[in-house]
């Protein structure tokens, strides 16, 4: 038997590309006679351009075009297909107005991007300013139109006889009331957004980042009013998405636009600091919670409200309280509203556990004061508050492990040392504390397509077009065909990254794994089904006229009559180079259980007593991922996801200025996220337990390789999912000192 990859710790197929610093990214491709783009940036916050002065750009060296709001050369269209709401609602450069601070106005194109750059610090705009709405105190507040799933009404779920979530709250011996605030975070990906773009007659190829590569080049087909297998995307190396990359932004229609109007190559890289208004940011937020409890502890109600910002230029209702406060625990009266108030702001995306992080911090930072509010362990009233069926639908879950994840991890983190009274361990000048919270996010199926070919030289190529945005991707696939196939790793070539695959998963809300690796298993079934109809029907198989129910496949060899073949020397006996099998499907899960993936968080901070200095010194996390994939990939995304929410927690923070709705942040600098000096070590345990129901049944190989489901359920935004709130809890149980609004920044603590 060849011993399958599946859970083991390998190294990604791409690594030494990527190490090498040979695995091209979107910027680095080539393309004969490229003109480069530079774009130019509004600086006001909403108005009307008044006029935009090109002359001294046009005339500078290398320069051989300047775009400028309204520009009709660039024929960009609006959309109006179901993906629209991974675009923007707006066009760029197609006329004057203005509705946020760092909007294109114009774009120089020229032969290099040095000449280009220095042209547009020659343009000049002026405007006729208003004031833009930049406060989520702003009104109208908007419905997000979001309701939690089998309620009897839109947002509510009381028990019988309790008529409002504010009488229950009443009726209840605890309550605990907070609001929390967070600012705007970015995304902040390692590489710039960058687009090339090449016109072949009516063809364009594209090279960019996309998280979902087929809506990505329908998208930009209906922009540039070309059909969409009339687009090409390339995204084959991505660093870093974390949402950002989920849109169709401005900047690929600019430059396929431009391209097309000069009948040459167009290369557009934006700056670091165009990024930050240019391709998205997470909400700022403000949340409301209030849960009442029996003296024990025991929940009797959960209320939970959020008001985010709607840029008027894209659509994407944040829903913290939405599968989180409507899930993770058991209660008999739920209230969870969320409103968008429309600013003038960029555009606003998902980002990292969109909806989950920030949901987490406020739930699980309200358990922790209503843990202190009754005096019950923080763990302990997790699990007395414990759900095995979801709240709100009553479905129980195809997998649930939360309860093992708390157990295993407290005993990992030494949770039983902790002191609940606040500041009473302390070490020389540092307040040590500790703090715990639960994660939870959702794990959806999504359509699918996969193509497997067996070639004549027994290697196989498994093809669908998925995008690695640094997650492991390239390396899932080739582990999950090699074992479908039953053959060594490195005889499986990845093919993913390109919009003429068959349809790959979106690499989005931590799905793409169990969402390819079914079909990766379904397209094995039918290559090898293929290959025993040509060894039962081709004239120069050992097996011509048997019948193909007698041949058996395992480990890449056909078997049977005694004899036995490898794939690639049967292929090459019958004359054949090489065949398909492919598999498809529409994603979904049977409908009677609900789906998520869960996790506990430990973390210990020591805050220094004189300068308020926060340190993170340990963090556990486990995690109930299902069946793990690939070991090694599993664990850094899981370090990354808490890198993230200890980002989250004490650094992340763009600072909008309300006057002018600029946004203060526009470097790595300025932003702030978490470098390896910020980082300790961190503990990551996989409770590895396969999910029987979202990725098909188990258990039913009938001695046939390909036919096993592998139980995988999405780990990509769990690390991130309410690792913020472990961090607030325990620095408020270092010092006593609850902060509600983040970032905690030591000045919050003096
Ligand atoms: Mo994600 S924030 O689901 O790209």
């Amino acid at each position: 038997m060849t011993a399958s990859p599946v859970g083991r710790d390998i190294d990604r197929v791409d690594g030494r590309l990527k190490v090498t610093g040979t695995a091209p990214y979107s910027g680095d491709y080539p393309a004969p006679n490229t003109a480069h783009a530079h774009v130019i940036t509004s600086t006001i916050g909403r108005g009307t351009i008044t006029r935009i002065d090109t002359a001294a750009a046009l005339a500078s060296p290398g320069v051989l075009r300047v775009y400028a709001a309204p520009d009709p050369r660039l024929k960009l269209y609006p959309v109006a297909n179901e993906y629209r709401a991974f675009t923007e609602n707006y066009l760029p450069l197609k006329d004057s107005t203005v509705h946020f601070h760092g909007q294109v106005i114009a774009m120089v194109v020229a032969e290099t991007f040095e000449q280009a750059r220095d042209a547009a610090a020659l343009v000049t705009a002026t405007y006729d300013a208003q004031k833009p709405r930049t406060s989520l105190k702003d009104e109208p507040r908007v419905p997000s139109g979001r309701t939690v799933s089998g309620s009897p009404s839109d947002s509510k779920m009381l028990a019988p006889g309790v008529d409002s979530i504010d009488a229950a709250l009443a009726a209840s011996d605890v309550v605990v009331k907070a609001t929390y605030e967070q600012p705007i975070q970015n995304h902040v990906a390692m590489e710039p957004h960058a687009v090339l773009a090449v016109w072949h007659g009516g063809h364009l190829t594209v090279h960019a980042g996309a998280q979902i590569p087929y809506a990505y080049a329908i998208l930009l087909a209906q922009r540039l009013d070309i059909l969409p297998q009339d687009v090409t995307l390339i995204t084959k190396y991505v660093g870093g998405g974390f949402g950002a990359r989920v849109v169709l932004w401005s900047d690929a229609p600019l430059a396929a636009a431009a391209a097309r109007d000069m009948d040459r190559p167009v290369k557009l890289i934006l700056t670091r600091e165009q990024m930050f208004t240019l391709t998205g940011h997470r909400s700022h937020l403000t949340q409301t919670i209030r849960l009442g409890a029996s003296r024990d502890g025991v929940l009797n109600a959960i209320s939970h409200d959020s008001v985010a910002e709607m840029p008027t230029t894209i659509n994407f209702p944040m829903t913290p309280a939405h599968s989180t406060s409507d899930t993770l625990y058991r209660t008999p009266n739920l209230s969870v509203d969320a409103k968008m108030v429309m600013l003038d702001l960029p555009g606003s995306r998902a980002m990292r556990a969109p909806n989950e992080a920030p949901g987490l911090f406020a739930l699980e930072t309200a358990m922790d004061e209503l843990a202190v509010a009754t005096g019950v362990d923080p763990v302990e009233l997790r699990l007395r508050n414990y759900a095995t069926v979801k709240p709100t639908t009553g479905l129980p879950w195809s997998s649930k492990h939360l309860d093992d994840c708390y157990r295993i991890g407290a005993e990992r983190f030494g949770w039983s040392k902790r002191s609940a009274k606040p500041r009473a361990r302390v070490d020389g000048q540092w307040l040590i504390g500790a703090g715990m919270a639960s994660a939870v996010y959702p794990a959806t199926r999504h359509p699918a397509s996969v193509r497997i070919r067996l070639l004549d030289d027994d290697t196989a190529v498994v093809s669908t077009a998925i995008s690695d945005l640094g997650t492991g991707g390239w390396t899932m696939v080739a582990i999950a065909g090699a074992d479908a196939l039953g053959i060594p790793l490195k005889r499986v070539t990845p093919e993913i990254g390109d919009s003429k695959l068959p349809q790959g998963a979106p690499a989005v809300a931590s799905s793409a794994t169990h969402s390819t690796v079914p079909l990766v298993i379904g397209a094995a079934r039918n290559a090898i089904a293929e290959l025993k109809r040509l060894a039962v029907t081709s004239p120069d198989s050992p097996w011509h006229g048997a019948n193909a129910e007698d041949l058996r496949y395992e480990d890449g060899s056909l078997h049977g009559d005694g004899r036995s073949m490898s794939f690639g020397r049967l292929l090459a006996a019958v004359g054949s180079r090489g065949l398909n099998g492919t598999a498809s499907a529409p994603g979904g899960a049977p409908a009677e259980y609900s789906y998520h993936s869960f996790g506990a968080h430990f973390c210990e901070v020591r805050v220094n007593r004189f300068t308020c200095e926060i340190r993170v010194t340990r963090f556990t996390t486990v995690a109930d991922i299902g069946r793990v994939i690939n070991a090694r990939a599993a664990r850094s995304q899981l370090v990354g996801g808490v890198v993230f929410g200890i980002g989250h927690a004490l650094l992340e923070h763009n600072h909008l200025e309300l006057d002018t709705g600029r946004l203060a942040s526009s470097n790595m600098a300025d932003y702030m996220v978490p470098v390896n000096a910020d980082i300790p070590d961190i503990d990551v345990h996989l409770l590895d337990r396969p999910d029987p129901q979202l990725t098909g049944p188990l258990g039913d190989d009938g001695g046939e390789v390909g036919t096993r489901s592998l139980g995988a359920r999405g780990l990509g935004e769990i690390g991130t999912s309410g690792s913020a709130a472990a961090v607030g809890n325990a620095v408020f149980n270092a010092t006593g000192i609850r902060v509600r609004d983040l970032p905690i920044t030591l000045d919050k603590l003096l």
